[in-house]
């Protein structure tokens, strides 16, 4: 095997999902624990974006400014070189997280027991859907009591429209939690409250043993028996490849904040999870030992108005990247030279001489950079599958110095280049339209135009139920549908058309009255 194959195969780049308060800080950072990346609990809170805080952006903005070295966590783990992205916690950034998930080639997501599936964890489980990318759940808080397993499963199932097969077994919850019988590995992992680590990890292949009832008591044994003769009744056999088309989630149960469970899901995971899969970029299926090729997916700009600079981070979809060599800048065309990228390793950031597919490298930007700009080896290549979402929340923006008239329109371009927002511009006004997906980005744009580019905006409010993508396959339909639709008809920053739904009223209502045409609540769809 040659170095960039053992490279490619050892890499496992993915995110942690979850609503907010599910334990996925606490996930993240037993994980890094494992991997030695940190030594000590409570190195990863720094980039959690405290709850009081949600009306005080600039406290967030500060707290996302420490968070840039652990937006992505690199470490190695036995033979394998592990790379984590972190997600914003709050849900007013939720346009970066369904981002972020376009760079990673799988994803665990975070169940709390008690709560079962949240809004969040439905909506970025669709983002995974539309990628087909492999999930694996872990269902924390076992330590907690919380819904019986076998109804959290089915809500799994119907929820998240996913396959799902247990690959452990809680024995009860609670104050009463014993532990899990890990069927990979056929396990059993046995917990005793406050210890921080498994107790007890015993090899346990035949059930029917009395000497369950040794471990666990009689009770305990004879409902784990009933539980999983239930499951291999009911579930079919864990298929991974199924896993890896993103049909079927592999479900484990566990306690982060005890750190139980979160090895054996590691584990599993590593042996399981895919290394970088292939990637449709617009001219052809690119594959990971292609030469080299890569797309920025997030561009983080420092709010610190002394130490102005912006970090573009590319996902390297395919060969082999080194510093010192030229790399071709496709939307500019032009050959560059990238001598200070970064590559994260856990908590610090450090300059790369060598990177591979799978692996995410910061580069330095003034401005050179937007969402889903692509570099390669030559190859004149653009990569799909960066979708914008419908935004939530819409508002007019409005120059307030009409002396600064220029100033306010680069603001906004390079504001939306770096996908701090959406900008529609309506086809009958002429006016702009910032959609977002909450209150706080607004307040960050309007702090950003003023501070980095001199430019005073005015929000004017507007009601709006959903910016639509639309589509036809006759010309005349859609000429006609626009003409109908005038007032409410914008162009994306890209010139595709939106249709501007005031309600869902007037929405159903257009979707019924115009049969010929599609409405799509993302801007990409095939
Ligand atoms: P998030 O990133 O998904 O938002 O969640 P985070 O890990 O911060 O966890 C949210 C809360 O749940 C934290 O408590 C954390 O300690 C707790 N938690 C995580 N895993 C478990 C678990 O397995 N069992 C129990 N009982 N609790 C768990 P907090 O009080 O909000 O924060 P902190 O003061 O402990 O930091």
């Amino acid at each position: 095997m040659n170095e960039l194959t053992t490279e490619l195969q050892r890499r496992r780049t993915f995110a942690i999902i979850s609503h907010p308060d599910a334990g996925k800080t606490t996930l993240t950072e037993k994980l890094l624990l494992f991997g030695g990346a940190i030594h000590v609990a409570g190195a990863v809170k720094s980039n959690k974006i405290r709850k009081t805080a949600t009306s005080d952006w600039m406290e967030i903005e500060k707290q996302r400014g420490i968070s840039v070295a652990t937006s992505v966590m690199g470490f190695d783990y036995e033979d394998y070189k592990i790379n984590i992205l972190d997600t914003p916690g709050h849900q007013d950034f939720a346009e970066d997280t369904y981002r972020t998930l376009t760079a990673v080639d799988s994803v665990i997501i975070v169940v709390d027991i008690a709560k079962g599936v949240e809004a969040q964890t439905r909506k970025l489980m669709e983002v995974c859907r539309m990628r087909k990318t492999p999930v694996m759940i872990f269902v924390n808080k076992m330590d907690r009591d919380g819904i019986d397993p076998f109804d959290l499963l089915d809500e799994l199932e119907q929820e998240l429209r996913i396959h799902v097969r247990p690959l452990s077994w809680p024995i009860e919850m609670g104050i009463k939690f014993k532990g899990v019988y890990n069927i990979y590995e056929k396990k059993l992992d046995l917990y005793t409250p406050s210890k921080q680590i498994i107790t007890e990890s015993v090899q346990f292949k035949d059930l029917s043993s009395p000497e369950l009832e040794r471990y666990i008591g009689e009770k305990e044994a004879e409902k784990l028996r009933t539980d999983l003769d239930l499951i291999e009744g009911v579930y079919p056999a864990f298929d991974a490849e199924t896993y890896l088309q993103g049909d079927l989630a592999p479900v484990f149960f566990g306690s982060a904040l005890n750190n139980f469970g979160v090895k054996e899901l590691l584990d599993c995971f590593v042996r399981i999870a895919p290394s970088p899969r292939p990637v449709q970029a617009e001219e052809r299926m690119v594959v990971p030992e292609d030469p080299f090729s890569g797309f920025v997916f997030k561009i983080h700009a420092n709010m610190d108005p002394n130490h102005r600079s912006c970090i573009a981070f590319l996902k390297i979809c395919s060969g082999r990247f080194d510093r010192n060599v030229n790399y071709k800048h496709v939307r500019f065309e032009k050959m560059m030279k990238f001598t200070s990228a970064t590559a994260f390793m856990a908590q610090k950031k450090e300059t790369v001489d060598e990177a591979f597919a799978g692996d995410i490298i910061g580069l330095p930007d003034t401005g050179n950079f937007k969402i889903g700009d692509t570099i390669t080896a030559g190859e004149i290549l653009h990569f799909k599958g960066l979708p914008s979402f419908s935004p939530e929340m819409f508002k007019y923006i409005e120059n307030a110095d009409p002396l600064k008239s220029k100033q306010l329109n680069k603001g906004v371009d390079q504001l939306m280049g770096e996908g701090v927002a959406q900008l529609f511009i309506n086809q009958y006004t002429g006016r702009k339209i910032i959609g977002t997906v909450g209150q706080l980005q607004f307040e960050v744009i309007q702090y950003r135009l003023l501070h980095e580019y001199g430019a005073q905006c005015k929000w004017e409010s507007l009601n709006l139920y959903k910016a639509c993508w639309i589509e036809s396959d006759s010309a005349e339909a859609l000429d006609n549908f626009k003409k109908r639709k005038y007032q409410y008809m914008a162009v994306d920053k890209e010139g595709r058309d939106v249709f501007l739904a005031d309600s869902a009223y007037v929405l159903q209502m257009a979707q019924q009255d115009f049969k010929d045409i599609r409405f799509h609540f993302s801007s990409e769809f095939s």
